[in-house]
């Protein structure tokens, strides 16, 4: 099988490692059963790995080529590879890549050209790097009803805030950023990463995996963790909890909600125990349990390992899953809204300190049948106090209605601040 390898950045450097050392390849397929024909990139490239492949500039030219039966799309973005990747099923020729926003935003009409065409489109690098998080719910799952996912799926972010939670942490956000990118971690655009649109590409083609549902970027609620200061992961860890960056996935008969954003975990929770680029991801389906998936989710070896996996199953003709499982006229779920959805909350509030505070606090609450699980307080010098309270798992607009509330309060001071709790035993 000879591939065509577009894009020459970290992802690529990994594949080309492994396709030119792996023993393992070559104990099952045999030595030359994967072939790099030519690589091209818009950019050229004095990688010394890249050495001796015979390299183009022109991306577009790749699909046409007769020397190539398959095409590994790595430039990453979505207009030139949704080109790209339609030119080489048009071609009939299969795809790997490792593209999620491409896929979150046209998967559905890839996998129905690629289905016309009698061709694969696989990508189980598009998601967690190295962990075979897609052959999973593509394959291994198709026993069980899968009701939930909830991981750590951006690598980026779990790294940023790791190293703010680590003892004496006094590294700047753009210091942890900047190490994350010269890593290799992070995306091209470093903000579809702190802003969570990199985990909810993620989080969508899951979902649709696991709950055989249409892909739904735009369902997906997101934020990311701009907003997540030292002081949170301070209070989080007195209170019990890590602060990390979820995506959440959870289905019943009826309905779906997906969401990603910042939450608090138990301590004692395997999701807090994640530690830097580490990904994790918990499938919760019937009959099988909970199953637990980690494993480095970005970087060019995991990711590069994903890619080869792929192109193991199409080099020794393994039947990959009817594509059809992205389609647009799968499923019947209706997508929840966000205010429709339950969480816990950490608060944190900065109040005038004078008798009868508290209970006011705790009267504007329970007027929107809100309850306290914990409740923690600090004076400071200026006369003010900070209050900081886990409330239990609440619906979300009432939640926001209390929030107002307390906000327009005379003796709140501006800035309060409050991240959802996540407990991950909750799902079933
Ligand atoms: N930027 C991504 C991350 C890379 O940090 O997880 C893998 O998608």
């Amino acid at each position: 099988m000879r591939i065509g390898i577009c894009g020459a950045g970290t992802v690529a450097s990994g594949v080309v490692s492994i396709l030119q050392d792996s023993k393992g390849l070559e104990a099952r397929l045999g030595s030359s059963a994967i072939q790099i024909a030519a690589m091209a990139s818009r950019r050229a490239s004095d990688n010394p790995v890249f050495a001796g492949i015979p390299f183009e500039l022109d991306v577009f030219a790749m699909p046409s080529r007769a020397d190539i039966d398959v095409i590994v799309e790595l430039i990453g973005g979505i207009d030139d590879a949704l080109r790209l990747v339609k030119a080489a099923l048009s071609e009939g020729k299969s795809v790997v890549t490792a593209n999620k926003a491409l896929l979150a935003h046209h998967g559905a009409e890839l996998m129905a050209l690629a289905q016309s065409q009698g061709v694969s489109l696989l990508f189980e690098a598009a998601v967690c790097g190295g962990i075979p998080i897609i052959k999973a719910l593509n394959e291994s799952f198709v026993g069980n009803n899968v009701r939930g996912i909830a991981g750590i799926i951006n690598g980026t972010t779990n790294f940023i805030l790791t190293k703010m939670a680590e003892p004496g942490a006094n590294a700047s956000f753009e210091t942890v950023l900047s190490e994350a990118q010269r890593l290799g971690y992070a995306e091209a655009d470093p903000t579809f990463d702190i802003g969570g649109m990199d985990a909810a590409h993620k989080l969508a083609i899951m979902a649709a995996l696991a709950f055989d549902e249409p892909l739904q970027i735009d369902q997906v609620f997101t934020e990311g963790i701009q907003e997540i200061d030292g002081e949170d992961l301070k209070w989080a860890e007195r209170l019990g909890y890590r602060v990390k960056h979820l995506g959440i996935a959870l289905a019943d008969d009826t309905s779906l909600e997906m969401r990603v954003h910042p939450a608090l975990v138990p301590d004692q929770s395997q999701l807090a125990s994640i530690q830097g680029v580490t990904n994790a991801v918990n499938v919760l389906a019937r009959p099988v349990g909970e199953t637990l998936f980690t494993g480095p989710g970005a970087g060019a070896g995991p990711t590069g390992s994903s890619v080869v996996s792929d192109l193991f199953d199409l080099a020794r003709g393994a039947p990959t899953r009817p594509p059809q499982s992205l389609s647009e006229d799968r499923g019947s779920r209706k997508a929840k809204s966000m205010l429709e959805t339950k969480s816990g909350w950490m608060v944190r509030l900065s109040v005038r300190d004078r008798p009868g505070m508290m209970s006011q606090v705790g009267s504007i609450l329970a007027d929107h049948g809100l309850s306290i699980d914990q409740i923690q307080q600090r004076d400071a010098p200026d006369g003010t106090t900070t209050v900081v309270m886990i409330l239990d798992s609440a619906v979300e607009r009432d939640f926001q209605a209390s929030l107002t509330a307390l906000k327009s309060h005379p003796d709140v001071m501006p800035g309060a601040r409050a991240i959802r709790v996540f407990d991950p035993e909750s799902i079933g």
